[in-house]
C-alpha cells in the first residue's frame, strides 16, 4: 500500500484565487493530496485553500518539489523551510526535488542528503525525486539517503506510457506517481479513448485516469473545475478490462510534453 494517496489535486499553472478555488473545491469534493511545487508560484495561496478548508491538517497530504536552482545543501534546506513559511501547513508530507541537478551541476549524494537530513528535521515526512531517468534512480538508490526515496514523480498518460522508468522504479519498490495523467487535456479528444467511455457511459478523462491506477500509479490531474474535479474522483472506481488496457496502450508514441531545456537525458 503506497504511503501517498492515490489521487491528488495537481496546481500547475494555477495562481491566486484560481488556485485557492480550486483547492478549496478540491477538498470538498474529496481530495486529500495536493501537488504544488516552489516553481508554481502558488504554496502561499495553496496553504492558505488548505487552512481554510476545513479538512483538518493531518488528513491532507502535502506535496511540494525543490527548485533545480536550490539543490546544493544549505539553498535546499533553506527553500524548504521557506517553502514551509509560505504552506503555513506546520510540516510538509512530500518533498521532491522537482528536476535533476542540470548538467549534474550539484552532485547528487549532496542533494540527497540534504533531503534526508530535511526529514530528520521534521521539515518533511517523507522525500522523493521527479524527472528521474532511470541512470539517474540507479544513482539515486545506491546513495546514501536514498533509501528513503519513496517515489519518483514523472510524467505517464496514454500517449506516454513511459514504461521502462515505471517497470525500474516498481521493481526497485519506487512508487511512481503520473504527472499530467490527461496530457493537459489532449485526452478529450482521442477517438479511442472516446469509444471506451462511451462504451462505459463515462468520460475519456475517466478512461485515461483509471487506465493510469491500473498500473498502479498514484495520479494528479488538475482541474479548476468542480465537475471535473468529482469526476476525475470517481475513475479510482473505474475498472477497464485487459482488452480495453491493451487498446490504450497502443496509443503510447512516447510523445513527452515537459520537456525544458533543462531536462535531462531522456533514457527510457
Ligand atoms: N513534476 C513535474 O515536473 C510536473 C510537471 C507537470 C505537472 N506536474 C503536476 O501534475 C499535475 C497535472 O498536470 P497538468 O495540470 O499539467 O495536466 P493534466 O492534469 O494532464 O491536465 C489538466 C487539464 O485537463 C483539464 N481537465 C481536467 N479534468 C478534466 C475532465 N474531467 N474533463 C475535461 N478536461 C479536464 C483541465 O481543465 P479544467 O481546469 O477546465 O478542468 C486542465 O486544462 C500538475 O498540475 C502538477 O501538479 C508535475
Amino acid at each position: 500500500m503506497s504511503l501517498i494517496p492515490g489521487i491528488g489535486l495537481g496546481t500547475f499553472r494555477l495562481q491566486g484565487n484560481e488556485v485557492i478555488d480550486a483547492v478549496t473545491s478540491g477538498l470538498g469534493v474529496g481530495y486529500r493530496h495536493i501537488d504544488t511545487a516552489q516553481d508554481y508560484g502558488n504554496e502561499a495561496a495553496v496553504g492558505r485553500a488548505i487552512a481554510q478548508g476545513g479538512v483538518p491538517r493531518d488528513e491532507v497530504f502535502v506535496t511540494t518539489k525543490i527548485h533545480h536552482e536550490w539543490l546544493g545543501r544549505e539553498a535546499l534546506l533553506a527553500s524548504l523551510e521557506t517553502s514551509l513559511e509560505r504552506l503555513g501547513t506546520g510540516w510538509i508530507d512530500l518533498a521532491l526535488i522537482h528536476w535533476p541537478s542540470p548538467g549534474g551541476e550539484v552532485p547528487m549524494a549532496e542533494s540527497i542528503e540534504a533531503l534526508a537530513e530535511a526529514r530528520q528535521r521534521g521539515l518533511t515526512r517523507h522525500i522523493g525525486v521527479s524527472n528521474f531517468t532511470l541512470a539517474q534512480m540507479k544513482e539515486v538508490l545506491s546513495l546514501s539517503g536514498g533509501e528513503a526515496i519513496i517515489t519518483n514523480q514523472v510524467e505517464v498518460h496514454p500517449y506516454l506510457a513511459n514504461r521502462r522508468i515505471v517497470d525500474f522504479c516498481q521493481g526497485h519498490g519506487v512508487q511512481i506517481t503520473g504527472y499530467m495523467p490527461l496530457a493537459v487535456g489532449k485526452v478529450m479528444s482521442d477517438p479511442v479513448l472516446q469509444a471506451i467511455a462511451s462504451d462505459k457511459g463515462v468520460s475519456p478523462a475517466q478512461v485515461a485516469l483509471a487506465w493510469v491506477i491500473a498500473r498502479d500509479i498514484v495520479v494528479i490531474p488538475s482541474s479548476t473545475k468542480p465537475a471535473h474535479q468529482r469526476s476525475n474522483l470517481a475513475a479510482c472506481e473505474l475498472t477497464l478490462s485487459p482488452t480495453e488496457r491493451a487498446r490504450i496502450d497502443e496509443l503510447d508514441c512516447n510523445l513527452r510534453i515537459a520537456d525544458p531545456d533543462f531536462a535531462p537525458d531522456w533514457d527510457d
